[in-house]
């Protein structure tokens, strides 16, 4: 049986090539994927030049081949979603059973294949405001794969108010769609300020939309930062910050969350559960073969189209 995944060449090109068969630890199971989708963070570092023969891709989902050696996990012919930290895009990937989830006769591969990266990492962030019921929460960069899924579950938790900060006002009906009960639109999210303070701000962006963002913190207030889609310093006013009182930033890396939690299967197998009850619903703005993986990942990183893409895998390579 012939193996094919994405493979970064040289020009930061993504290319489809042929490789062996995954050789499975006994935890682990082997996908054949079926559909997989594209996260900023695995493109950047895919083009980050240092990466050549890097096979990207966090998310996946499709059936199991071949069940783990050990006996646990789920069973050959499982619908399932996975994810892990490198590879992801490829016919047949050996996948450990803690970081599976089994998927039910309702939910598409396409529709599972969104979750994993975005949808933890929006789980992990807003889990640092403990319970959101009757809450007050800003997500910044709620156009983006993780502002989304953030404002769904922010406002499915009981959040009282869920404002999106977004740059495009051609963005806002997707955000009040998504759960948002305000909005704010603009490069700064000062018009926010009147809808605050805010018990968590779950922020994507940084620099001077975070820079403002802090000073909007209630007292106890948690600012939960995982992504820097504006740049990676940040210089904020600290008194504001601090002066509500017992203010916190915490940041956010996805793996860290959950190599301190019990592995991605369980809480992956939660936005299952939301996803087939329609408590969220995925963005799901591309959907196409992934031989169009270089055209698609170049229109993620040039925020052509908001929500998620989702490439299938087509094509048979013995036929
Ligand atoms: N720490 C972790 O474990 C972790 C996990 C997942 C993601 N991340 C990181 O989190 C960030 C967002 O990820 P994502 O998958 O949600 O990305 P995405 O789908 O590409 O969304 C990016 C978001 O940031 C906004 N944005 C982009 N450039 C901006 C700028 N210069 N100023 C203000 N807003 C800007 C976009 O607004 P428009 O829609 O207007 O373009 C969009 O809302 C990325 O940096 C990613 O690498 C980190």
């Amino acid at each position: 049986m012939a193996n094919e995944a994405v493979v970064v060449e040289a020009g930061d090109r993504l290319l489809i090539r042929s490789f062996e068969m995954p050789r499975p630890r006994d935890d682990e199971a082997v996908v054949r994927v079926e559909a997989f989708s594209l996260n900023r963070g695995e493109v950047r570092r895919a083009w980050s030049g240092s990466e050549v023969s890097w096979r990207p891709g966090y998310d996946l989902a499709g059936t199991v081949l071949r069940a783990a050696a050990t006996g646990i996990g789920p069973r050959e012919g499982t619908r399932v979603v996975g994810l892990v930290p490198q590879g992801s895009w490829a016919r047949y990937v050996a996948v450990p059973i803690d970081s599976l989830a089994a998927l039910p006769p309702i939910t598409s591969t396409t529709t599972a294949a969104t979750l994993p990266t975005a949808g933890l990492t929006a789980y992990y962030a807003l889990k640092q405001g403990g319970l959101l019921l009757g809450k007050r929460v800003l997500v910044t960069g709620a156009s983006g794969g993780v502002g989304d899924f953030a404002l769904q579950m922010a406002r499915r938790a009981g959040a009282a108010v869920v404002v999106a900060q977004l740059r495009r006002a051609s963005h806002e009906a997707a955000a009040l769609a998504a759960g948002a009960t305000a909005v704010a639109i603009g490069d700064s999210p000062a018009p926010a300020r009147s809808l605050g303070p805010f018990d968590l701000i779950v922020d994507g962006v940084n620099g001077a939309v975070l820079a403002q963002a802090l000073e909007m913190l209630a007292p106890g207030g948690v600012c939960a930062t995982y992504g820097s889609a504006a740049g990676e310093r940040l210089d904020f006013d600290l008194r504001r910050f601090f002066r509500s009182g017992r203010t916190s930033l915490r940041g956010i890396a996805l793996f860290e969350e959950l190599r301190h939690d019990d592995g991605p299967g369980p809480a992956l197998a939660r936005l299952v559960a939301l996803a087939a009850s329609g408590d969220i619903r995925p963005r799901i703005a591309i959907e196409d073969s992934w031989q169009q993986i270089d055209r698609i990942a170049r229109a993620l990183m040039a925020r052509d189209f908001a929500g998620k893409a989702v490439l299938r895998i087509d094509g048979d390579p013995t036929a």
